[in-house]
């Protein structure tokens, strides 16, 4: 018989996790609450071990529901889901140290979790390791997983979240080995396939600025999930409208503008969308002098900074693309029509960074 609530240890885990990517492995708060994780889980072990389990969307302890949800096993199923785990066991013999490395595995975004001694992590097989050492090919596969959550999406108006931070961890990878994953396609023919490339490339330039920034850590994943699904509002204007390529009647236009409300009423619903993916859904359209749409000048709301990024990476990629009634745009061109928008349009701070960033990879020409 146990003697201690598994959600106490689950919530005091948590709060490591947490306080680790605020400070480091070594501040004192870190070490303290490793401490009490491990003797917490002294009193959870059943036979030598205890094991916590993600399946479908439920979090199992020994197999069975863990019954209280709360924040803190939200944010774990959150966590061992972007991380790919299945499965923590924890077995009795377990050290302070193996804790912290677990600690510290789970609260950096890029590192992979690896077992210990007395701490064994199984993992799903997620779609960017089977994909060996190629940034390109990880690229194209994870561009394939977008797709099919937007087919599914469009059949459905179901979004399948953990494809889509799936996608987003094999970006931010894809970016760390090439830069030049940056260009993923610039040309293509149908509205349903841009919906995806679009929004792949979106999220992939988002994260580029972001880093470029140095930015870091749960934000960036974040800020590459708001790429992914700016546009989602348009799933819910109709095809009609989409399909046509030029010369939209005013009603049919003021539809079309009704897609970022649209979308940041759906995903504000989602539970497991990240709020400033609600707020880039709302905001994408709107200009950093204030302008564009919705319309929230009368309430002197301001286009946050994730929102201005967006902004940026959705101008650039608009141009590049080839589409069936337009050329790509050069580069030389977009950044001279960034340069012209910017400090109206777009927030000149962002411009200049992407365009250093952009110059600094000196393959400007190959993008
Ligand atoms: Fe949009
Ligand atoms: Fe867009």
């Amino acid at each position: 018989m146990i003697s201690e609530k598994p959600s106490n240890f689950i919530a005091t885990l948590v709060t490591a996790i947490s306080d680790c990517s605020l400070y480091t492995v070594s501040h004192p708060a870190v070490k303290e609450l490793s401490q009490k994780v491990l003797n917490l889980s002294g009193k959870l072990f059943t036979d030598g071990a205890f094991s916590i389990t993600l399946l479908g969307g439920n979090m199992l302890f020994n197999d069975s529901p863990v019954g209280e949800e709360g924040l803190h096993i939200d944010t774990l199923k959150k966590k061992m889901r972007k991380k790919g785990i299945e499965k923590i066991i924890i077995t009795n013999g377990v050290t302070v140290d193996e804790l912290l490395r677990l600690i510290s595995s789970m609260a950096a975004i890029e590192e992979t979790c690896v077992s210990s001694d007395h701490i064994r992590v199984g993992t799903v097989q997620v779609k960017l390791r089977a994909s060996g050492d190629d940034a390109a090919s990880l690229m194209e596969e994870n561009v394939a997983t977008v797709r099919e959550v937007y087919q599914e999406f469009s059949r459905f108006k179901k979004l399948d979240m953990v494809s889509i931070e799936n996608a987003v961890l094999g970006f931010i990878m894809a970016l760390k080995r090439e830069a030049k994953v940056l260009r993923i396609k610039s040309q293509v023919k149908s509205y349903s396939e841009y919906t995806y490339v679009h929004a792949s490339n979106v999220s992939v330039l988002s994260v580029f600025q972001a880093e470029a920034l140095g930015l870091k850590g749960e934000i960036l994943y974040e800020i590459g999930i708001a790429g992914l699904l700016h546009d989602v509002g348009k799933m819910f204007v109709s095809k009609d409208i989409l399909d046509k390529n030029t010369g939209l009647s005013h009603d049919e236009w003021e539809i079309m503008k009704r897609h970022p409300v649209y979308g940041a009423t759906y995903l504000s619903t989602l539970q497991d969308a990240p709020k400033v993916a609600v707020l880039a859904a709302f905001e994408h359209h709107m200009k950093f002098d204030g302008s564009g749409y919705p319309d929230t000048r009368k309430r002197g709301k301001k286009q946050h900074l994730v929102s201005q990024i967006l902004a940026v990476a959705d101008f650039f990629d608009a141009l590049r693309t080839e589409r069936p009634y337009r050329k790509a745009v050069s580069m030389e061109t977009i950044i001279k029509l960034m340069k012209d928008i910017s400090g109206k349009d777009l927030n000149p701070l962002l411009v200049d960074n992407f365009v250093a960033a952009l110059t600094a990879l000196k393959r400007i020409e190959s993008i």
